[in-house]
């Protein structure tokens, strides 16, 4: 298999999480994509500390953290004790590229995987000085902030200009993860495009026969 699909539980709702993460862990997942919004770098909020660390208990596979906060550097920590194993946050959180480095240092430092994420109405060229030492890049192509958003077709230019990039300067373990409104229809572009990671949410978790449309595009 050349990619990977992170399930997201984001509009799973909250006395079945559990039960979803065991299903999708049994049915062959190797990662779950957990989003952490605060309601102010967006406007929902999601789960507090106590609460993701119960759910981070309850797999083995990689545990797949997407930080939609403001004060990234603040709480960074917090969720690798809890143990998420990759922590990524989002450009627009920081207030210049000084922090967005001392965040991605401190990710290394606590011991889990470093991802930097961009908006869609960010140009792929404010990452590319971290590139080098970050280990994963998600690229948002819906506005992040709850499932369900239809896909915006120009992410698929910025993941190929990403994968050009990370060729171009043999940055082969760099993990490029797309995220937002991916179905068994805009999963195949973004793979042709060059991503490696595909979250999925509503298209697998609002649809009752979810583990065999996982297995199908998990194939
Ligand atoms: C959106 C989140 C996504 C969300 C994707 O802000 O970051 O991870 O769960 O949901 P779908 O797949 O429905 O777009
Ligand atoms: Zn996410």
């Amino acid at each position: 298999m050349k990619y990977i699909i992170a399930p997201s539980i984001l509009t799973v709702q909250k006395e079945d999480i559990v039960t979803r993460i065991k299903e999708i862990e049994n049915s062959g997942a190797r990662w779950i994509h957990f989003d952490i919004m605060d309601g102010n770098f967006v406007p929902a909020t999601t789960f507090d500390i106590d609460e993701i660390r119960e759910l981070l208990s309850q797999t083995k596979v990689t545990k797949d953290v997407h930080l939609m906060i403001k004060n990234p550097r603040s709480m960074v920590k917090a969720y690798i004790d809890a143990g998420a194993d990759n922590v990524t946050f989002h450009y627009e959180a920081c207030k210049d590229n000084i922090e967005v480095s001392a965040v991605i240092d401190m990710i290394h430092q606590y011991g889990a995987k470093a991802g930097l994420s961009i908006k869609p109405g960010t140009d792929i060229n404010a990452i590319i000085p971290f590139l080098s030492k970050l280990d994963l890049v998600l690229i948002m192509s819906v506005e992040p902030g709850k499932g369900g958003q239809k896909f915006i077709g120009k992410s698929l230019k910025k993941i190929n200009l990403l994968y050009k990039y990370k060729i171009e300067n043999r940055l082969s373990s760099l993990i490029i993860e797309v995220d937002g409104g991916i179905n068994d229809k805009t999963l195949g572009k973004c793979v042709n495009n060059g991503a490696g990671v595909l979250v999925v949410g509503s298209y697998l978790f609002n649809h009752p026969d979810y583990i065999d449309r996982f297995k199908k595009i998990n194939a």
